[in-house]
């Protein structure tokens, strides 16, 4: 049975869809007491009983390592950018914090477990986080919106590709991730030489 830990539930639905779908192995967790107490009332109200809803901290999971298939987290990371200042070079307690939070995600997915991340975040932002060297996952994305860009990060642990590796090799520091070189990536304006003016309308 795939297991799922859902980070930041809030008053998201995310769950029930997941349990329409028949995925019943659902723990939700939300720091705020009160948005899990309206979570527990709600699914319990709609038949939901197996699906467990937690107070808990994603930067400190209370969870034993390699437990779960899938974490998901959808606009819950984002919270974790609040004031943290310039994007290309976010605040040391941003990166801390991040760091936690990835680090614990890591830890609690099975070998061959699954992240899932659904975000407003830009890759140029995401991925030095994503690829930090510490992760066995490989990091990918599809890219949603018309306009106004949101992000399905799908990250596979234990099938990092070379590619992710060169990315991480050539941070400087290697436990603490730097935006730098996605920045020069973009000045250098490779990206713009691979776009397909075919695609454009
Ligand atoms: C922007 S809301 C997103 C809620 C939900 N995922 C959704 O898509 O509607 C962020 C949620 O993360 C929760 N949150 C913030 N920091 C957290 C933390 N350290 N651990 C767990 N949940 C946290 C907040 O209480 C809030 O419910």
């Amino acid at each position: 049975m795939t297991s799922v830990l859902e980070l930041g539930c809030g008053n998201s639905r995310l769950s029930e869809g997941l349990y329409n779908d028949g995925i019943t192995a659902i723990t939700c967790i939300d720091l705020s007491a009160v948005a899990v107490e309206k979570m527990q009332e709600r699914l319990l109200l709609k038949g939901y009983k197996e699906v467990k809803v937690l107070e808990a901290d994603m930067l400190d999971l209370p969870f034993s390592n390699d437990c779960f298939d899938v974490v998901i987290e959808k606009a819950t990371m984002e919270v974790l950018f609040v004031n943290s200042g310039d994007p290309w070079n976010p605040q040391p307690e941003t990166v801390t914090k991040v760091m936690a939070m990835l680090e614990g995600v890591h830890r609690v997915l099975k070998p061959d477990g699954l992240f899932i991340s659904v975000s407003f975040g830009q890759p140029h932002f995401r991925r030095p986080f994503f690829n930090a060297p510490q992760f066995t996952w490989s990091v990918e994305w599809i890219t949603f919106g018309d306009g106004f860009h949101y992000f399905f990060y799908i990250l596979r642990k234990g099938k990092r590709s070379s590619a992710d590796e060169e990315l991480s090799q050539s941070h400087d520091k290697p436990l603490v991730p730097t935006i730098s070189m996605f920045h020069e990536e973009l000045e250098g304006e490779d990206y713009i030489f691979r776009t397909n003016i075919d695609e454009m309308d």
